[in-house]
């Protein structure tokens, strides 16, 4: 009884770390300037779920007994649960085997399933004291499902807005799952992975005067340009297909530059091409968790 206790709770304990460290690893400068640098131009976003200030860990039971050093704070939070309130929401006790009475409220909007009573959890988020307006402020895409008796029962009390609830088995069970790729996000990605090796190319060529392979790699991004327009053209989305008739320009002009064996002038639209594309991808692309890509609707 004692060892299995203990080996989940090390379980959980790598499950943390293991967040953590993708946290660190996404918001370190680094790897943001590697990955730029790659794609030239198409730098990563952070991870939605990144917080913006370091996690400060606390048993659920030191936040009831005096929340207010927390509150503003992203927590990452033990504690046993009490009870499973809603599909998004459970309350979190300092003791397992007896209710205390001092609560702390959980609510996750991404809840999968439910998390097992009793049995000890690990959230991260942020910690405010609960209002109805403010959780409405903060999570704007929740529908807040709490009974009104839950509402007045738990006002003003500590609550974590979580975006990650790690059970006893180290599963994290606030975790979306990932969708699979679309025909059209298919169709772009197509497009997409043609353009990374042609920026690399066209560079090359442009530094060492080859004429012909500087207007091959040009003329494969107007191309490339004109069918990602049209793709967005297909779907109504007018600011990424502006975004993409920019690069298309871009390419029109180096083309105009190369066919005068104007390689300096040429090279100087390298780089405003290269802009186009982080410009579209930071405001219609997004970065699943397992590093692959959709098309984002909403800019
Ligand atoms: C008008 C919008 C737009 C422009 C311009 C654009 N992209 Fe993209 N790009 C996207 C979107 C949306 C995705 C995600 C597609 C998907 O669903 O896989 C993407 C995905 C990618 C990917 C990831 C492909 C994969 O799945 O491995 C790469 C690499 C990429 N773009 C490079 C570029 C480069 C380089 C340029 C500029 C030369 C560029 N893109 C211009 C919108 C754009």
């Amino acid at each position: 009884m004692q060892r299995s206790t203990k080996s989940t709770v090390i379980v959980a304990a790598i499950a943390l770390a293991a967040f953590v460290t993708s946290f660190s690893t996404i918001t370190s400068g680094s790897s943001t300037v590697a990955l730029a640098e790659v794609e030239q131009g198409g730098q990563a976003p952070p991870a939605a779920n990144t917080p913006p200030k370091p996690l400060v860990p606390v048993a659920a039971s030191s936040v009831a007994a005096n929340p207010d050093p927390y509150v503003g704070e992203y927590v990452t939070m033990t504690g046993a649960v009490e009870a499973n309130l809603t599909k998004t929401s459970f309350s979190v006790d300092q003791d397992k085997t007896k209710s205390t009475g001092k609560e702390v409220l959980v609510l996750a909007p991404t809840m999968q399933k439910p998390v097992d009573q009793n049995g000890y959890v690990t959230v991260i988020g942020q910690l405010i004291k609960f209002d109805e307006k403010d959780v409405a402020a903060k999570l704007k895409d929740y529908k807040l499902d709490l009974s009104p008796a839950d509402v007045a029962k738990f006002k003003g009390k500590p609550v974590v807005l979580a975006t990650a609830v790690i059970n006893n088995a180290g599963i994290d069970v606030a975790k979306k799952p990932i969708p699979p790729m679309s025909a059209d996000d298919l169709t772009l990605q197509k497009i997409m992975t043609k353009l990374p090796t042609a920026q690399a190319a066209v560079r090359k060529s442009l530094d060492s005067k080859d004429m012909a392979g500087a207007k091959e790699q040009a003329t494969l991004f107007k191309d490339s340009f004109t069918q990602i327009e049209a793709f967005f053209k297909s779907k109504g989305n007018e600011e990424a297909m502006k975004i993409a008739a920019e690069g298309k320009q871009h390419a029109d002009a180096m083309l105009v530059n190369l066919g005068m064996s104007n390689v300096e002038a040429a090279k100087t639209s390298v780089t405003p091409l290269g802009g186009v594309c982080g410009n579209c991808h930071g405001k219609f692309r997004d970065r699943m968790e397992d590093g692959t890509f959709r098309i984002k609707t909403a800019g």
